[in-house]
C-alpha cells in the first residue's frame, strides 16, 4: 500500500507491506526505528523492529537512501509525532545506498546543493512537497478548462515562426554544424534542412493557439515553450511550460476576467487539495524568514498570502496611470529606481514590484500598453499609440500573466508585421484567419513555473521545475 492511502484509511491491526526509501533509521538496545517515505504524501511511516526480527545483515543495509520493501502488522504508535506505526515482521533490502557516498543526509541541504544533484532531490521533503504541488496544478488547470467549454489543443513545438517577434529561439535543424550547404553568397541553404526552411522551438503555441479559436472558440494550450533569452535571472528558464487561452468573442476586459477567475481557481483547488504540502512549504518558509532583516520579511505567511489572492478583488489600471503611480512616488523622487521611469519604457521587474507590493498589495492587471513595447498581433487602440493588452502581476513574482486582445482587422495587422519586419511568407496562414472569417478574441499566456512558484513560495525558479534549462545548464 502507498504511505497516502495507509494514513487515510488502513485498519489497526492489518498486515501491511510498505515500499519506499529510507529517509532515518534510529538504533537503540531493543528496537530499530526505519522511517520510510514512497513520495505519496510529505509523511513517513514509521517502521519499528524489535530486536532479533530482522537478521544483523539486512539491518546494516538499511540506511539512509536504501529502497525497502518492509512487511508488518499496523499499529498504533507508542511514540509521538505518528498516529500509526508498522511494528515489522520482514524486510526486504531492494537496493542499497552506500552511507559514504549518498549525497541526502538527514539533515538540511541548501537549494543550491541540491540543484547540483536534481536526480535526487525529489527525495526530499521539500521537492517531494513542490512536485506534487505542481501536479495537482496541472490536474486544476485541466480541470477548470474543461470545466468551461474550453478544448485542449496541442499547438507544434517545431515552428517555422516567431511568435513574440523576439527573435529568442533554439534553432532545430539536421544540417551538419561543420560543412552545410551554402547559397551562392555564401548564406546557409536552409531549404535543404530537414524541413526545407529554416525552424526552431516554438517561443509560444499563440499563433496556432489562435487558429483553434477561430474554429472552436475557446481553447487552450499547455505546452513546453524555448526561449534563448540570455537571462539568468530566479524567474527565467530556457524551457518552461506556458498554458495559453485563446478565445473567440471575448474583449480585453473578457479576457481580464478570465485571467483573475482562472488563476483564482487553481491556487484555490491548491489551498484544498494540498494542506499537507502547503503546510510543510510553509513551516519551511517561517523559518527562512527568522534568517532575513525585518524588513524584508513578507508580511504573510504562505497559506495566508494564498487565501488573501483568492478573496480579493485584483486591481486594475492602465499603464500610463501606473507610470503616473511611479512617477509620483518617493522613490521616484529619491532617484532610487535603478531604471528610469517615463511613458514609453518597458517596465522593469523593480517597478511591477512597486506597483504590486508597495503600493497595492494586491495582484494587479496593468492593461493598455504603448504598441512599440508590445507584439505585433496586439490591437490597436484608438488613439493609434497604445494596444490591448494586459499584464498580470503578482506579490514576489512580477509578471505572471503577458495576455491581449488580438488585431483583428486584417490591414492593420498586415501593416504591423510590417512595421517589426516579419515576413509574411513565414505566417501567411495567420494572416488568413484576418481574410477568412475574422472575429473579435483575445488570450493570454501564463508561466506554468511562475505560478508554482507562487503557490509554494520558492523564490528561485529552477527549484519548481523537476530538471531546468538554463543558460550552460542541461544536466539530468
Ligand atoms: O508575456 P509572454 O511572452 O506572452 C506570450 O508568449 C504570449 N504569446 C501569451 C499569449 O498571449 N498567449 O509570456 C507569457 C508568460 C509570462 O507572463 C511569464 O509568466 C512566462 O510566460 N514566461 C516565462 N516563464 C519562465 N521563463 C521564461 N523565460 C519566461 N518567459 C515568459
Ligand atoms: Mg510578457
Amino acid at each position: 500500500m502507498q504511505i497516502k492511502q495507509i494514513l487515510a484509511e488502513a485498519a489497526i491491526g492489518s498486515e501491511i507491506t510498505v515500499k519506499g526509501w529510507v529517509r532515518t533509521k534510529r538504533e537503540s538496545k531493543n528496537v530499530t526505528f526505519i522511517n520510510i517515505n514512497d513520495g505519496s504524501v510529505i509523511h513517513n511511516i514509521q517502521a519499528v523492529a524489535e530486536a532479533g526480527v530482522l537478521n544483523e545483515e539486512t539491518l546494516k543495509l538499511i540506511t539512509t537512501g536504501a529502497c525497502v520493501a518492509v512487511t508488518g502488522t499496523l499499529i498504533e504508535s507508542k511514540g509521538s509525532g505518528q498516529s500509526v506505526e508498522l511494528q515489522v515482521s520482514s524486510a526486504l533490502v531492494y537496493g542499497t545506498a552506500d552511507p559514504e557516498k549518498y549525497p541526502l543526509q538527514p539533515k538540511k541541504h541548501s537549494l543550491e546543493f541540491l540543484r547540483e544533484i536534481a536526480h535526487l532531490r525529489p527525495r526530499t521533503n521539500t521537492f517531494s512537497a513542490i512536485l506534487r504541488i505542481r501536479h495537482a496544478l496541472a490536474y486544476a488547470i485541466h480541470k477548470y478548462f474543461n470545466d468551461n467549454g474550453f478544448f485542449y489543443l496541442h499547438t507544434p513545438i517545431i515552428t517555422g515562426s516567431d511568435a513574440e517577434g523576439a527573435g529568442e529561439m533554439f534553432r532545430v535543424s539536421t544540417l551538419d554544424p561543420k560543412n552545410p550547404p551554402l547559397n551562392e553568397d555564401g548564406s546557409v541553404n536552409f531549404k535543404e534542412d530537414f524541413f526545407g526552411k529554416e525552424t526552431n522551438l516554438t517561443v509560444s503555441g499563440q499563433l496556432e493557439g489562435e487558429l483553434g479559436a477561430m474554429a472552436l472558440s475557446k481553447i487552450y494550450t499547455f505546452g513546453p515553450t524555448f526561449r534563448a533569452e540570455n537571462s539568468n535571472t530566479a524567474r527565467h528558464l530556457a524551457e518552461f511550460w506556458m498554458i495559453e487561452p485563446e478565445v473567440a468573442f471575448y474583449e480585453l476586459e473578457d479576457n481580464m476576467r478570465l485571467a483573475e477567475d482562472f488563476t483564482k481557481y487553481v491556487i484555490n483547488y491548491a489551498l484544498e487539495n494540498c494542506a499537507d504540502d502547503l503546510a510543510f512549504l510553509e513551516n519551511r518558509l517561517k523559518d527562512e524568514e527568522k534568517t532575513k532583516k525585518a524588513d524584508e520579511r513578507s508580511e504573510l505567511a504562505l497559506i495566508e498570502k494564498l487565501r488573501f489572492v483568492v478573496d480579493n478583488e485584483y486591481v486594475k489600471l492602465t499603464y500610463t496611470e501606473a507610470i503616473q503611480i511611479l512617477l509620483s512616488s518617493k522613490r521616484h523622487k529619491e532617484g532610487k529606481f535603478q531604471y528610469p521611469v517615463q511613458w514609453g519604457i518597458d517596465l522593469q521587474s523593480e517597478h511591477e514590484r512597486y506597483l504590486v507590493e508597495k503600493h497595492f498589495k494586491k495582484p494587479v492587471i496593468l492593461t493598455n500598453y504603448p504598441k512599440d513595447i508590445k507584439a505585433f498581433y496586439m490591437k490597436l487602440d484608438e488613439d493609434g499609440k497604445t494596444v490591448r493588452a494586459m499584464d498580470v502581476l503578482f506579490p514576489g513574482i512580477g509578471e505572471i500573466i503577458g495576455g491581449s486582445q488580438r488585431e483583428d482587422d486584417y490591414a492593420k495587422l498586415l501593416q504591423r508585421t510590417k512595421e517589426v519586419g516579419i515576413h509574411e511568407d513565414t505566417i501567411w496562414w495567420y494572416l488568413e484567419t484576418r481574410q477568412f472569417g475574422t472575429a473579435p478574441h483575445a488570450g493570454f499566456g501564463i508561466g506554468f513555473e511562475r505560478l508554482v512558484m507562487f503557490v509554494t513560495g520558492m523564490t528561485n525558479i529552477r527549484d519548481v521545475i523537476p530538471f531546468p534549462r538554463t543558460p550552460k545548464s542541461a544536466e539530468f
